[in-house]
């Protein structure tokens, strides 16, 4: 059944608030992909790719999209990455429709200015490295998506509204 709802982008598209609405708005059962790994490996994200390295965490990801994939009527935010890997993006499109939520680099940049959680930015926190890692992302977010919704400038309650209207116009 394809019926959860996969949410992807890059860091600070605004993955996980539009998962929290939806799961407000609609009932489904949100699930933070970072969240469960961190919890899982009793590690944070940070200290996972420092201790054990990107491709053992790529590697949990992959392990929790295939857990994921069974369960029903979820609202699944990816961490940025996901994407990235095409068996991952197969078994998203397997289980639910993929959407793409998209943000200008300055967006990005105003929302993770002040995190440190996410050690890909760490030591990149500017906006010429946030525009030239979205430009190397960008295809493979778009080949993945069924949708590509914007979140610049806009509310979470717009985005799901959004998101909610595009599925709800497949149907028949
Ligand atoms: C990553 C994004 C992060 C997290 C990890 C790697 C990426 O998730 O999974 O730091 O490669 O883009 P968010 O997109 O939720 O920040």
């Amino acid at each position: 059944m394809k019926d959860t709802i996969y949410l992807i982008g890059f860091m600070g598209a605004g993955k996980s608030t539009v998962a929290r609405s939806l799961e407000q708005s609609c009932g489904r059962k949100a699930v933070e992909m970072d969240e469960c790994i961190e919890e899982q490996e009793r590690m944070t994200i940070p200290r996972i790719f420092e201790e054990k390295g990107e491709e053992y965490f790529r590697e949990l990801e992959t392990g929790l999209l295939k857990s994921l994939s069974n369960e029903k009527n979820l609202v699944v935010s990816c961490g940025g990455g996901t994407p990235l890997r095409s068996c991952n993006v197969e078994i998203m499109k397997r289980s639910g429709r993929v959407i793409f939520l998209t943000a200008a680099p300055e967006t990005v940049y105003e929302r993770v200015k002040n995190s440190h959680h996410r050690p890909l930015l760490e030591k990149n926190k500017n906006l010429a490295f946030i525009e030239a890692l979205m430009e190397e992302r960008k295809e493979r977010y778009e080949a993945a998506a069924d949708y590509l919704v914007s979140t610049d400038g806009r509310g979470a309650e717009e985005i799901c509204r959004e998101i909610l209207e595009r599925i709800a116009e497949e149907r028949p």
